[in-house]
């Protein structure tokens, strides 16, 4: 059998075109498959330096750590949460913790409470266990100094200064905080160590006598420290001057010992025991003696002075009293020779006194003595054989001398008394004038007897003062009897009452005025002593010298005055002065 032809060219073609389209699909197999192999390439290219990368980052990231754990410091990065997220080698070494230990805790647990506490206060919204990280980021960062807890047994914490800063991406956003502590322990025992040897020098210059003083290059003061036992605040006075600004005028006299001074200063030596006096209008007159020394710097330049100084005023005073003493001693010799002349004398003239009063006092009581012995023996003989006239006469003459007696008796116990302040003064408001009337009505028969006037002379509108009546009529006695005593006879006495003063207080003067014999000049005041009679009476009137030494105790207890003077006339005057009121009611 024959294929038709039609056939076959049919095949022919079908198996041409499908040739054709195997090639195509070939040629894109091809090239799919080239393109995937580009691919492939690119791909494992990329994971190459990817793992380069992730290498690098390793690498980087131990080297950090190694760095961060060499660090002396103490390094914690914190979270944004407030978390520690790292932290290095160091809080080992110093506060004895794991670091570890620490991933995930609040930095707040480090702070002592002591330290914790206070910033708490200053921010009290922040939550327990944030408030160093919220701190930090309120104030953005933080420069501290504070007490770590420390878990090292050494210690129970740690000072160290704090630095903290707060981290944020490049976005802005808050990625946490960096916290580094460096320990200044060691800083803070030596600063310590240093208080404690300045305290001990300050101490030694408290209980040590002298001041330390220091100077700047200039030589001007800048410490001058010790005892304040001046009241003298003296560096306050003596800081930014020298020492020559203080010298008082005397001392810039001595221009010699000053410029000598000022060479040593000037060379750069020592000095010892300069002393000079010091008077400025802020320091008052003192001694000092000073003792000084350069001081130089590590490099050799001059810094100042430094030296120690001694308050000797009390010194100099003793020296000077000595010189003086030296100096004057033949002077001195003298002065004390004419004391003990004068003490000699004194004690001469008391002597005298004593005998001259013994004599008094033997003749005062030995004539009326003398009178009562013989009157009395010659009453005894005589009783029966003489009239009774007589004998009467013996008694009263016996009575009379034991009266005389018993006055002077009396007068020495009431001026023993006296002198004793053992009499109490009952003063009272009383005319003095009514009291002057009744001493001259005691003594009229005397007055009428020796022909003598008594005058009373009134220039006051009161007589009344405050007195004891008593003891005052007692004194106006005394005062009276003296004038008529050394009276002429039919001379005049006049009793005077003025106006006067004692000091402030308003007082009534009495003056009793004579135109007798005076008073020697010179001894006005000597007639008041016990047993002094003038030299114009001692012989012949007769008396104790007692009346006028009782009469001014009587006006002293009255606080009053008594004083005695002759009159331009002639014959004594004598003033006593009494307040008018009692002293609360003047
Ligand atoms: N009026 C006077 N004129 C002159 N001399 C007087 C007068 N009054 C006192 N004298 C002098 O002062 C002396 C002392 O007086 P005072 O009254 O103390 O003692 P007296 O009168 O001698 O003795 P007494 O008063 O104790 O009896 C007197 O002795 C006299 O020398
Ligand atoms: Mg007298």
């Amino acid at each position: 059998m024959s294929m038709q032809p039609d056939e076959t060219t049919l095949l022919r073609a079908e198996l041409e075109a499908l040739r054709k389209a195997n090639a195509t699909l070939e040629q894109q197999v091809l090239a799919v498959t080239s393109m995937m192999d580009a691919m492939v390439d690119e791909v494992s290219a990329k994971s190459r330096q990817l793992e380069l990368r992730n290498a690098e980052q390793a690498r980087m990231s131990t080297f950090i750590t190694n760095v961060m754990d060499t660090m002396d410091s103490l390094l914690l990065v914190v979270d944004r949460f407030g978390r520690i997220s790292q932290a290095n080698a160091a809080t080992r070494r110093n506060l004895g913790l794991d670091p570890a230990s620490l991933i995930g805790t609040s930095p707040d647990s480090l702070l002592t409470d002591d330290t914790l506490a206070p910033l708490h206060a200053a921010s009290p919204s922040f939550a327990p266990g944030t408030v160093l990280f919220r701190t930090i980021l309120k104030q953005g960062g933080l420069k501290m100094e504070t007490c770590l807890r420390s878990h090292l047994q050494s210690a129970n914490a740690g000072h160290f200064m704090l630095r903290a800063t707060p981290l944020y991406e490049h976005n802005g956003k808050l990625a946490g905080a960096v916290i580094v502590g460096t320990d200044i322990s060691e800083l803070r025992a030596r600063e310590q160590a240093l208080k404690t040897s300045e305290q001990r020098f300050r101490d030694f210059s408290t209980v040590s006598s002298d001041w330390f003083w220091e100077t700047d290059a200039e030589m001007r003061f800048t410490v001058y420290a010790g005892p304040d036992r001046s009241g003298q605040n003296l560096i306050e006075i003596v800081r930014g001057k020298r020492r020559e600004e203080f010298a008082s005028s005397d001392e810039r006299q001595n221009t010699a010992k000053w410029t000598t001074y000022l060479n040593t200063i000037a060379r750069r030596q020592a000095f010892r025991d300069f002393e000079y006096h010091a008077h400025s209008t802020d320091i008052r007159p003192t001694w000092y003696s000073t003792s000084g020394k350069p001081c130089f710097g590590s490099d050799g330049e001059f810094l100042g002075y430094r030296g120690t100084a001694k308050d000797i005023t009390a010194r100099k005073a003793i020296e000077a009293e000595l010189l003086h003493h030296r100096d004057h001693l033949s002077e001195l010799v003298a002065a004390q020779t004419t004391d003990l002349v004068c003490a000699k004398e004194a004690a001469e003239r008391a002597n005298l006194l004593q005998s001259e009063f013994l004599a008094n006092m033997s003749h005062e009581f030995r004539t009326p003595l003398h009178g009562i012995l013989s009157y009395a023996r010659l009453g005894a003989t005589r009783t029966g054989q003489a009239p009774n006239e007589k004998i009467i006469n013996y008694f009263e003459r016996i009575h009379q001398s034991g009266s005389r007696m018993a006055d002077l008796v009396n007068d020495l116990l009431d001026l023993a008394k006296l002198e004793a302040r053992r009499v109490d003064f009952a003063l009272h408001r009383a005319d003095m004038q009514v009291l002057v009337s009744r001493v001259q009505s005691d003594l009229a028969a005397l007055l009428a007897q020796r022909h003598i006037t008594l005058a009373v002379d009134t220039r006051t509108s009161s007589t009344v003062a405050m007195i004891d009546t008593q003891q005052f009529h007692h004194a106006i006695q005394n005062l009276l009897a003296n004038a008529i005593k050394f009276s002429p006879n039919g001379g005049t006495i006049t009793v005077g009452f003025s106006d006067a003063m004692i000091g402030r207080r308003e007082a009534l003067a009495l003056t009793v005025r004579d135109q007798g014999i005076g008073i020697p000049p010179g001894e006005e005041e000597r007639i008041f002593d016990k047993f002094v009679q003038s030299s114009a009476t001692k012989t012949g009137a007769g008396g104790t010298g007692l009346g006028l030494a009782i009469t001014l105790e009587i006006v002293r207890g009255h606080n009053g005055t008594l004083v005695a003077r002759n009159h331009p006339e002639g014959g004594a005057v004598f003033e006593i002065c009494v307040p008018r009121q009692a002293p609360d009611a003047a």
